[in-house]
């Protein structure tokens, strides 16, 4: 079997900032109350120009250069998101076109914040078992779009942008190690966006058609969330880690899925790690889904914290319910610029 090493990571957040002040003047709420119950001090919102397709070819062409290979030579790309810019063809498709990557096979993955965990674990397969050699993995999401900005339950929580990496096959002992993923539908029903049902239907709207199309917002059981997500974290790592042969103390750096501070210490502390071992931005991004782990990836690595030989935990939760981990050692290609060291 072959290794998938991370040789390439990019990432895209929009510019406009929607800070804790600004929710103050919007819902009855502090930056008192959303710093100490989250962590968050300020989020990104999309603007009309970053859609999903525009924020994921940023992300993506920064991860491509680092990498420095030829978007023709990508194989394939799998774009994790919850928020697609049309019902078909998928967003993908679209990015293989603005990357000029017309050798590649694409599609979309749907996880939620799980999306890009479980992306990177279906791309690093098809490295593995050696089908490809080079594969774009991708988390991008507007979910501020399906956010009800009256409701303080949720508005509080959710920012935009785009993470990419390039995993490209490598004899190295470096790459991804194991991958946990997990699902329990029965945890549907607290956190979900309704839109078109599969019979054509909106389905928020027992008798409508398509013309009767209202706006839809996401809709949260925030403590059954919480709930569920400080457990989950922290077992889905401890698993990765097991099945990666490594023992906690061998993990560096613990890179989680950004949705509150107090789910992350819990995560934290399970792993026995410092936080000075946990990558935290939700303080600038908040929950940016999709996302999240790869922007945390991106900004690890082009802070030079990350080392060769490092074996770091990326883990995540959301939508479905669902949950994702994956144990990767980092590898020589860790500092920018110096390029893939593999065997070509
Ligand atoms: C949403 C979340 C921050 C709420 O924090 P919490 O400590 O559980 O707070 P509660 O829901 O128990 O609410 C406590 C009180 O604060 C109030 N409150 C809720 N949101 C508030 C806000 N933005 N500002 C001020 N008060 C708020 C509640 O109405 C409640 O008031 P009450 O006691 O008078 O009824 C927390 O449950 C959470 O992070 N859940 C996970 C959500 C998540 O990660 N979703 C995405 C998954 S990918």
């Amino acid at each position: 079997m072959r290794n998938a090493a991370i040789t390439g990571w990019g990432m895209y957040v929009p510019d406009q900032v929607l800070t804790n002040a600004d929710l103050e003047q919007m819902v009855e709420t502090s930056d008192e109350w959303i710093v100490s119950r989250t962590g968050i001090r300020e989020r990104r919102l999309a603007a009309e120009a970053d859609t999903t397709l525009a924020m994921s070819t940023r992300a993506s062409r920064q991860a491509i250069e680092v990498a420095g290979i030829d978007p023709a030579d990508i194989d394939l790309i799998v774009l994790a998101t919850v928020t697609p810019d049309k019902f078909m063809p998928s967003t993908a498709s679209l990015l293989q076109t603005e990357l000029g990557a017309h050798r590649a096979a694409a599609f979309d993955l749907a996880a939620a914040c799980s999306g890009f965990v479980y992306a990177l674990a279906v791309g690093s397969q098809f490295i593995q078992t050696g089908v490809y050699r080079n594969v774009l993995v991708v988390g991008t999401d507007a979910l501020t779009r399906f956010i009800d900005f009256t409701d303080r339950g949720t508005c509080i929580l959710f920012g935009d942008g785009s993470g990419a990496v390039v995993l490209q096959a490598t004899d190295a002992d470096e790459g991804v190690l194991s991958n946990v993923l997990g699902s329990d539908g029965r945890g549907a029903q607290h956190l979900y966006i309704d839109g078109f049902a599969s019979n054509g239907l909106f389905s928020d709207n027992g008798n409508g058609h398509i013309e009767d199309l209202q706006r839809t917002y996401m809709k949260m059981n925030g403590n059954e969330v919480f709930r569920f997500s400080v457990r989950v974290m922290g077992e889905t790592a401890i698993e990765a880690v097991n099945k990666a042969g490594l023992r906690l103390g061998d993990i560096d750096w613990l890179i989680p899925h950004q949705a509150n501070l107090r789910i992350i210490d819990a995560a934290a502390k399970r792993l026995d790690l410092p936080r000075d071992r946990v990558w935290v931005n939700l303080d600038r991004y908040g929950n940016t889904s999709a996302a999240s782990v790869p922007i945390c990836l991106a900004e690890a690595a082009d802070s030079g914290k990350l080392q060769q030989g490092m074996n770091l935990v990326l883990v995540a939760f959301g939508a479905g319910l669902s949950w994702a981990s994956s144990v990767v050692r980092w590898g020589a290609t860790g500092v920018r610029g110096k390029g893939f060291h593999g065997d070509g």
